[in-house]
């Protein structure tokens, strides 16, 4: 495997595989990488020839008051994982690489960047778009991975690939869980063994609103009441947002839109803070 740090060693190495005639399939992270994680990867390896893993915890998605001096960083154990998977190349930008001196160009899906998760996290998705772009020019892949468990980070990324003519093929992997539900995240290291037990109602709370729905509800109203009253059962969980959207706008919905909704939640649990969703 090739530890790549520098732009131009990232460059030379992709002219590398597509002059010998091998497709790139790239998957952007910020490490502590987890199953999760390695689903993408093993699914970039299934669709290309030659897997490059990107490892890089991104200030400019990052609130003022949000955990980027924190966020776990274990890169050893992190490369020893992409060795293991088969990844052909990790890379490894410095911040004064990602963005040097006088750095002022961004990139914005606008509208859907400020629903939902937006709205909670102000220039998050915008910091998320341009860190990704700035990547597939750096990486050129053939095709790029993320997981659904940030539903609203693949369709923004997804809109911005569609906008801006990218040659860039995205690809969703569903959201890998524990047995007891609880999405995998690296966040999920915060949570105190109390906290941990209660996180699963997140993903139970999903399940019983998609269970009214399976039952032929459509009304919103009362799926929402199912996922509070769920949800309720763990006291430790502070909700901060419970959307119910259509998932091509992100627009709140009063019905349920067969196949076109997503239900998403984002919420506190001890110094984590949470999201998951389901697709309708
Ligand atoms: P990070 O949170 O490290 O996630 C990297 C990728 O792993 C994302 O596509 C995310 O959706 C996926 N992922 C995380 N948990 C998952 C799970 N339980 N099941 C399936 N996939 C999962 O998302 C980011 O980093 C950053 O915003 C990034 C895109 C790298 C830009 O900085």
């Amino acid at each position: 495997m090739r530890a790549l740090s520098t732009i131009d060693e990232v460059r030379d190495w992709e002219r590398g595989a597509h002059a010998s005639g091998r497709t790139v399939g790239f998957v952007p992270t910020m490490g502590a990488l987890h199953e999760g994680h390695l689903a993408l990867i093993s699914r970039a390896r299934e669709i290309s020839d030659e897997v490059i893993v990107s490892i890089y915890v991104n200030p400019t998605q990052f609130g003022p008051s949000e955990d980027l001096s924190s966020y776990p960083r274990p890169l050893e154990a992190d490369l020893a994982a992409c060795e293991d998977e088969g990844v052909a190349a990790v890379f490894t930008p410095s911040d004064a690489m990602m963005y040097p001196e006088g750095f002022c160009t961004f990139v914005e899906v606008e509208g859907l960047s400020e629903r939902i998760e937006g709205a909670s996290r102000p220039g998050h998705f915008r910091g998320v778009t341009t860190v990704v772009l700035k990547l597939f020019h750096i990486v050129r892949p053939d095709v790029a991975v993320f997981g659904w468990k940030d539903a609203q980070q693949f369709l923004i990324l997804r809109r911005m690939v569609e906008d801006l003519a990218l040659p860039v093929r995205m690809e969703g992997v569903e959201t890998v869980r524990e047995p007891d539900g609880l999405a995998l995240s690296s966040r999920n290291a915060y949570l105190t063994d109390e906290e941990r037990a209660q996180a699963p109602a997140i993903h139970r709370a999903l399940q019983a609103g998609l269970a009214r729905i399976v039952a032929g509800a459509r009304d919103v109203a009362p799926i929402r009441e199912v996922i509070l009253k769920t949800l309720g059962e763990a006291p430790l969980i502070r909700l901060d947002r419970l959307d119910i959207v259509q998932r091509d706008t992100l627009e709140p919905l009063n019905r349920i839109a067969p196949e076109k909704t997503l239900i998403a939640i984002a919420a506190h649990l001890g110094r984590a803070r949470l999201i998951d969703n389901v697709r309708v």
